[in-house]
């Protein structure tokens, strides 16, 4: 007769779908609840460097493919606090952990968004980076979580060639647009990276996570996913690579870089970039605005209940 325990590492070892119902490790829980939390407020908080190019986008077309695109964010971040509230906890306590600096969110929408240009290197590079990770966690071992990648990957695979699209126009256009896209890939290309997290020696979570399967890939590795893709993408668009120390390792069949600034990154992390204030003040702001919404909602709610009970 197996544990509890035994039964779980069982699934986990033969692939089998953890589902929120199933016994779990406490520790397996607590780590889920904290890295799709903190993913869904990435979603979010993700929403604030893009809309605020929505009333300055170029064309009615441009416009009306940001304003979906950033939709898609909020829309990603629902289905996400949903994959969290599986695992018992409260949407509003997560939202609150947020709000007050206690739980993080990715540190490239500490970023500002300073051209229009910017709004292509985000598609490209941000979602991008994204993706990179997402395809890899859906094959993360907890279900909801895993269902919910699948959908999120189709719609940020559509982000990701809108962005590179954008660069397109903009590094074939005039030497003024070419110079903005080239500005933008050297501002975005180190906090892309970044969004892979530490090295794998200094990440604090990965041993558990890759022994539960939570993540399936280690944050070096995916990293290195990405850096390879960007290469010949970079050389498409005919602009400079931003590391002047990128070589072909032939022996290991990857690019070697350059390395990240990780006293950047910390500081980031830690609530002191270009935007954390601003991006926490304008979502409690918006939170609070949009009070008398969810105040409406669960009153209509209320009452449906009440004339399928009378
Ligand atoms: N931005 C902000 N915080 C980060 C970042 C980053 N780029 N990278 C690592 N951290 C934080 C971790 O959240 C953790 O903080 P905590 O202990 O307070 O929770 C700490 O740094 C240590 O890092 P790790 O031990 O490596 O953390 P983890 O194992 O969770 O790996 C990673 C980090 C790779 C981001 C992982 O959580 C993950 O894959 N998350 C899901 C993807 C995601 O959140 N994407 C968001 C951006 S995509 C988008 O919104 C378009």
């Amino acid at each position: 007769m197996m544990t509890p325990e035994q039964n779980f590492m069982r699934k986990i070892e033969a692939e089998e779908k953890i589902e929120p119902k199933d016994w779990m490790p406490e520790a397996y829980r607590q780590n889920l609840i904290r890295q799709i939390s903190q993913h869904a407020h990435s979603e979010v908080i993700g929403m604030q460097p893009e809309g605020n190019w929505i009333t300055r986008a170029p064309s009615l077309r441009r416009k009306a493919v940001l304003l979906s695109k950033v939709q898609d964010e909020g829309g990603h971040g629902l289905y996400l606090y949903s994959a969290t509230e599986t695992l018992g906890v409260k949407r509003a306590d997560l939202i609150a952990a947020m709000q007050s600096g206690e739980a993080k969110y990715a540190s490239i929408f500490n970023y500002p968004t300073q051209t229009w240009a910017d709004i292509g290197a985000i598609g490209w590079l941000v979602d991008g980076a994204a993706i990179v990770n997402q395809i890899s966690l859906q094959r993360t071992s907890y279900g909801p979580y895993s269902r919910a990648m699948i959908r999120i990957c189709k719609e940020e695979s559509f982000h990701q060639r809108q962005g590179y699209e954008l660069m397109i126009a903009l590094a074939h256009g005039s030497p003024a647009q070419k110079a903005m896209a080239q500005d933008a890939l050297n501002r975005f290309y180190w906090p892309a990276l970044m969004m892979f997290g530490p090295h794998d020696a200094e990440s604090a979570h990965s041993a558990k996570s890759m022994t539960w399967k939570i993540k399936r890939e280690t944050n070096d590795d995916l990293r290195q996913k990405f850096i390879d893709q960007t290469v010949p993408q970079i050389e498409f668009l005919g602009l400079v690579h931003p590391d002047q120390d990128l070589k072909w390792n032939a022996e290991r069949g990857h690019y070697d870089s350059g390395e990240i600034d990780w006293k950047e990154f910390y500081n980031v992390i830690n609530g002191n970039g270009h935007c954390n204030r601003q991006r926490v003040e304008h979502h409690i702001r918006a939170h609070e605005e949009g009070a008398w919404v969810r105040d409406a909602m669960t009153a209509y709610n209320a009452k449906q209940r009440a004339k399928t009970t009378e």
